[in-house]
């Protein structure tokens, strides 16, 4: 089994989660979505399962099996035949997705709203073979975006139907791949929903709509505003890094200075450490203390550059990073070592890589403005790699045939209506997003120093004024949607 490593890498990104990942053996437990295990929320949410249909679109008779989809919510504040709220479920477990958007929860009680969170099948508890799931793509070819929307669609009907409620407005909120879900959920089932808010959805990072550069320059873009001292020494660490590798027991000297909890066993662990840190404190550069996807102080691309910057010019770039890396992997200070080659093995994971290898072909590759080292994208390099590990090609082109995204702005005008498209430019997945304007109805609400789906986390009251602003036209877009839904009616 030992393949030694090439130095071709391949970075599946998760959206809420980044899987750093090397072409060698043990590269699925390199993985990171580990707050999916790690915290059970206490939400206010109570859980249900749903009979579901495992395959929506052929008539055969094995298309009949049924699976538990599991769902969250809460009746707290609602009136009969007043709104549905309804949480399109990503790539994890349901409950950290309920736990990271209390926007839902803040804005109920003035909407009177049920809120209803269901789970993405093929995660979480949602998982239609059991333990088997993963097995093979025999199992896995029945996850995909078009099922997981077919999934929304009857779980919604069946629930209104339940409640006597058929006449309640639904509107469908999602961050990140649920925001790209619920975008895409309001474009096909408008029937269903009213209106759609996608937080963070980069539905235009496919195919060739933007460079394929732009995630990773966002990124250092991040570091750069913050002190551009700072960009310059993670963007010299790299051959820093080599170099040490290079010399005689290198990767023990390595695993020493990162204090390892084990001897590394490839020298790309060191490296994709870091750079996971890097872009998770870009997606998670809040403006207040958070819990996203590790415990992060706030703004923290800051606090990572004034360590970087604080050190005497002669200390190694190596060891400055190093220590920037640790405000995300150590910000509370409980960690003894780091365990950099074998993180959780989280079923979102195998998931996602599933998707990353059928149809979310999302292309990252980095520039030579980049403070990253040299990343390329080639899809044949991917194809290889997803023949070998699942036995089926990527379609790279799907998502844009399926949901469109070339030209995006005009095709929408003529057609769509009622989105919300919010992105934070510290988030490099906002370059992925809708940044503009389509029409009175099709709104991009972008703030400069907003992070991922930060607009979607609980109201805290050291909220910037430009974070409670823009929660505050979010508000008043919806109520719109429903005062003109029940006017029509
Ligand atoms: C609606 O009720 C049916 C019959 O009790 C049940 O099987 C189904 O799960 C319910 N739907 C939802 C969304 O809970
Ligand atoms: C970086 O700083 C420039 C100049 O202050 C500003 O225009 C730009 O929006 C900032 N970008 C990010 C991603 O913070
Ligand atoms: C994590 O932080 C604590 C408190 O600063 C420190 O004692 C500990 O050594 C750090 N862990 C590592 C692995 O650096
Ligand atoms: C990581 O996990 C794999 C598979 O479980 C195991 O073979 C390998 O020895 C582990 N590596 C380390 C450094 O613990
Ligand atoms: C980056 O590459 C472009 C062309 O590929 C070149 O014009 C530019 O000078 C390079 N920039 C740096 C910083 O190397
Ligand atoms: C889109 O329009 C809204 C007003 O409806 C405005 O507040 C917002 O700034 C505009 N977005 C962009 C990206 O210009």
């Amino acid at each position: 089994m030992a393949s030694s490593p090439t130095l071709f890498v391949l970075l599946i990104f998760t959206v809420t989660g980044t899987a750093i990942v090397e072409l060698t053996p043990n590269f699925f437990h390199q993985s990171l979505i580990n707050h999916h295990k790690n915290s059970k929320p206490n939400i206010p949410y109570k859980t249900q399962f749903f009979p579901q249909l495992l395959d929506h679109f052929t008539f055969k008779p094995q298309s009949y099996k049924i699976f538990n989809q599991k769902y969250l919510i809460n009746k707290k504040y609602w009136d009969h035949g007043s709104p549905i709220f309804v949480y399109t479920g990503n790539e994890g477990d349901i409950e950290w997705f309920a736990a990271n958007t209390g926007f839902m929860l803040d804005i109920a009680p003035k909407f009177r709203a049920l809120l209803v969170f269901i789970e993405h099948r093929f995660y979480g508890e949602s998982l239609p073979f059991g333990k088997d799931s993963y097995k093979s793509a025999e199992t896995l070819g029945y996850l995909n975006s078009q099922q997981a929307l077919a999934d929304f669609a009857v779980l919604i009907r069946s629930l209104k139907q339940n409640l006597s409620s058929e006449a309640s407005p639904v509107v469908v909120f999602g961050g990140s791949y649920g925001g790209m879900l619920a975008a895409w959920f309001r474009l096909k089932y408008p029937h269903v929903a009213i209106g759609a808010v996608a937080s963070s959805a980069p539905i235009v990072q496919f195919d060739e709509i933007i460079p394929w550069t732009s995630f990773y320059d966002a990124v250092s873009q991040d570091y750069k505003n913050a002190s551009l001292n700072c960009y310059e020494v993670i963007k010299g660490s790299w051959a820093e890094l080599q170099a040490l590798s290079a010399q005689r027991d290198g990767l023990a000297k390595i695993s020493r200075i990162f204090r390892t909890c084990k001897n590394l066993q490839s020298m790309y662990s060191a490296r994709d450490w870091l750079w996971k840190a890097f872009v998770y404190t870009a997606m998670g550069n809040y403006p207040t203390e958070a819990n996203f996807v590790m415990p992060l102080p706030a703004y923290p691309v800051t606090k990572m550059c004034k360590i970087i910057d604080g050190f005497p010019s002669k200390t190694t770039k190596r060891n400055r990073v190093i220590a920037a890396a640790k405000v995300y992997y150590n910000y509370t200070g409980t960690t003894k070592c780091f365990n950099l080659e074998n993180g959780t093995d989280a079923h979102g994971l195998q998931g996602w890589n599933w998707q990353a290898c059928t149809e979310m072909v999302m292309p990252l590759s980095t520039s030579n403005e980049s403070m990253f080292p040299p990343l390329s994208f080639e899809i044949e390099e991917l194809g290889k790699f997803c023949m070998n590990r699942y036995g089926v090609m990527p379609r790279p082109h799907w998502i844009t045939t399926e949901f469109g995204g070339y030209r995006i702005e005009k095709v929408l005008k003529k057609f769509g209506s009622n989105i919300i498209f919010s992105n934070g430019m510290q988030d490099p997945w906002s370059r992925g997003g809708v940044l503009k304007n389509i029409s009175g109805s099709i709104v991009a609400l972008v703030t400069e120093k907003g992070a991922h789906h930060v607009d979607f986390r609980f109201a805290k009251k050291d909220d910037p004024d430009w974070l409670v602003e823009q929660r505050r036209q979010e508000i008043g877009i919806i109520q719109r949607w429903i005062d003109d839904y029940y006017a029509d009616f």
